[in-house]
């Protein structure tokens, strides 16, 4: 999967992910270092094209490409020429003939990112389409469980929220089952999709049952720009039954932890006190962001270049 590009967890077995992952825990030394910088990726150039708003996924792949001495460019599309209507595969093509050696997708559709990867010689990583996927948010989540708790086998992760709309749920779906977890998901009918549990995993609609005994209690962020129609109960009533606090925590293991994709609705998915405070690791999932996507990018950006033949040297 590195060679093309990572579009997605579920395209990835488990010695994939255990690699990215291995590969991040050495990415976090150089982060730890007086000076965070390598020359792994120096002469390789990372192009970020975001579509949609984003501080951490942006700002980490930006801070990864440098810690690697990768050239990083940043693409503004509302300065590009999108406004002239040229199109998104358009764009692409013509950031691709620039020869990129990664290119960093975020997009409000899910599969453009798909789309774009078809016809670009870059590998392309995605980094969030629409319902769809964040493959790097779920390694680095299931980054820091492992940091955690020394593994993620036989843990219970309890997801809660709008899991009919949420890419951050598909994609720890697939790599907390992948890695041997349980993973439970609660929320109100509405945010849990009919087939779910095809997924392999176990779909409560009571908090206090999906929470019992969890080793994780994952809250997502309530997308309220993706929602259509009045699906949500009123932020109130949501905080009440499906909001993580100390009071529902009590039923998890004692040595729970507890993440937040970001960014947080204080007082709606958890508490204000939860989001500041352990057992609350949402910072350590932030820095390890850092880390993780320093490892995506240098597992497909920093492959070989073919060497110069006798004839290009002279
Ligand atoms: N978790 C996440 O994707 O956050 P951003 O939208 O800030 O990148």
């Amino acid at each position: 999967m590195m060679g093309r590009g990572l579009l997605g967890i579920e395209d990835l077995d488990r010695d994939d992910i255990e690699l990215i992952l291995e590969t991040a825990a050495h990415m976090k030394e150089v982060g730890e270092r007086d000076v965070k910088k390598v020359p792994t990726l120096r002469g390789r150039t990372i192009i970020n094209l975001f579509f949609e708003s984003s501080t951490r996924t942006r700002t980490s792949f930006e801070i990864a490409g440098k810690r690697l001495s990768a050239d990083v460019v940043n693409f503004s599309p509302s300065s590009s020429s999108l406004s002239k209507s040229e199109s998104i595969i358009d764009t692409a093509k013509t950031l691709d003939a620039m020869d990129p050696d990664a290119v960093v997708v975020r997009h409000k559709v899910a599969g453009v990112p798909k789309r774009i990867a078809d016809e670009l010689e870059a590998p392309v990583i995605n980094a969030g389409d629409g319902a769809h996927e964040h493959p790097t948010q779920a390694l680095l989540d299931l980054m820091t469980v492992v940091e955690k708790k020394g593994r993620a086998d036989g843990l219970t992760v309890t997801i809660v929220g709008d899991i009919a709309h949420s890419r951050v749920a598909r994609s720890n779906i697939y790599a907390f089952t992948k890695m041997g977890a349980e993973v439970r998901v609660a929320g109100p009918p509405t945010m849990l999709p009919a087939n779910v549990e095809s997924l392999g995993v176990k779909a409560f609609g009571s908090l206090r049952e999906a929470i019992d005994g969890a080793d994780v209690v994952m809250a997502l962020r309530i997308q309220r720009e993706r929602l259509s129609g009045a699906i949500m109960p009123s932020v109130r009533e949501y905080h009440a039954t499906f909001g993580v606090d100390r009071a529902k925590l009590r039923f998890a293991k004692e040595d729970a932890i507890v993440m937040h994709p970001g960014p947080v609705n204080r007082g709606v998915e958890l508490s204000h006190d939860l989001t500041d405070h352990r057992p609350s690791v949402i910072l350590d999932q932030v820095r390890n962001g850092v880390a993780l996507r320093m490892a995506v990018l240098y597992l497909l950006a920093g492959r070989p270049q073919p060497r110069p033949t006798e004839e290009e040297d002279s």
